[in-house]
């Protein structure tokens, strides 16, 4: 049942608020400005053992695992990083017992994911999962985890699990890091930014008039160009993902560093750029980035907590905490992808060539 909606897509996007919410619910401790995560299994004296993370998935499960890895080193300073699961296990990894290791799944069943989580527990590594659906294989095989809590995803291409994972990955990190050194101050912080997601994902998706607008405007591009910095890029990744699954506009992603080391050279009119900009301490690079690109004649389309000057068009998403920011940018480009997609007249629930979750190699 899509409720009043023409695609599951369009629905899900629009639980995400609800979404998030239960998430957070009955996770929060303000006492001592932490998480509990009842499923971790892993107690103050194992988090503090951790000297790695290493976070393992596919496609936009990867991506939250990207942003999930910033959070982690960010708020619980332990070195982290994402790598695609199928990577990974083709490249006979060094597997190390201090590394705690994650597997992230929406279905719970990606093949690549799974078979990545048994060769580590064979040589006896500590996995986690962030999973969605509750006893899928993932869920069963890792040594604990925290279920993401978004609900049935129907849609092919993810969007609210995208969200959930991102959250829980915040509330990892911030439990991480209250075993470890973030302050109370920080964690109060930290909480009350978590506590303000649903409202704002709420007033994301009030403008949502405006990007469908945008998004018929950008739909005859042949071509698109994703960019953000640091806690941008993964967002800029996950929406040029979301943008090629359906609508099939080619898109690529790149770190806005990396511009002037080569994919500048594609910037003329009909290639346009979406920019991550946060508002934070960043912003000013961004927006060099973003003069390079007008001197080129590149149309922009910024995501950004403040209209931005350079740009051709401003989505202005509220502020939250920095560490948490990534939260809520990629959301308006869900729907910039889903209209966008709508405007070709797309199969948006079922892109071809796609299957919602993939269980072969
Ligand atoms: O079920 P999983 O999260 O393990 O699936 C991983 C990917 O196959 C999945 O995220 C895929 O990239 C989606 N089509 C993204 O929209």
């Amino acid at each position: 049942d899509m409720g009043g909606h023409d695609t599951y897509m369009h629905k899900e996007i629009h639980e995400q608020a609800d979404a998030v919410d239960r998430a957070l619910r009955g996770r929060i401790d303000d006492r001592f400005s932490t998480v509990h995560l009842g499923g971790l299994n892993l107690d103050a004296r194992d988090a503090r053992a951790v000297r790695r993370v290493k976070i393992l998935g596919c496609g936009t499960s990867y991506h939250a695992g990207q942003i999930g890895a910033q959070m982690i080193e960010e708020l619980a300073r332990i070195p982290a990083d994402a790598e695609p699961a199928s990577e990974f296990r083709y490249r006979n990894p060094v597997v190390d017992p201090d590394t705690l290791y994650i597997a992230v799944s929406q279905s719970g069943e990606t093949y690549d994911v799974l078979a990545a989580v048994q060769e580590l527990k064979r040589k006896g590594a500590r996995v986690l999962g962030l999973v969605n659906v509750v006893g899928s294989a993932i869920a069963r095989e890792t040594d604990g985890g925290i279920y993401v809590h978004a609900g049935p995803e129907v849609c092919v291409v993810s969007t609210k699990c995208f969200t959930n994972m991102v959250v829980s990955f915040g509330l990892l990190a911030l439990h991480l890091g209250r075993t470890r050194d973030l302050s109370v101050a920080d964690g109060k912080r930290i909480i009350e930014g978590l506590r303000k997601l649903p409202g704002q994902i709420e007033e994301i998706l009030a403008n949502e008039a405006q990007i469908e607008e945008l998004a018929k405007e950008y739909a005859e591009a042949k071509s698109m160009m994703f960019i953000g910095r640091v806690r941008g890029y993964p967002v800029a990744r996950e929406a040029s993902l979301k943008l090629k699954e359906v609508s099939y506009i080619h898109a690529e992603a790149y770190p806005a560093s990396e511009l002037k080391h080569g994919p500048l050279a594609l910037i003329e009119p009909a290639m346009p750029t979406v920019a991550i900009v946060p508002d934070d301490e960043l912003l000013e690079k961004n927006r060099a980035a973003l003069e390079e690109i007008k001197a080129r004649s590149g149309r922009i389309l910024a995501v950004a907590h403040q209209e931005q000057e350079k740009a051709d068009h401003t989505i202005v998403v509220p502020k939250n905490e920095d560490e948490l920011d990534a939260i809520l940018m990629g959301i308006p480009l869900q729907l910039f992808a889903y209209y966008t997609a709508k405007a070709m007249g797309r199969d948006i629930d079922k892109p071809r060539n796609l299957a919602k979750s993939v269980t072969v190699e």
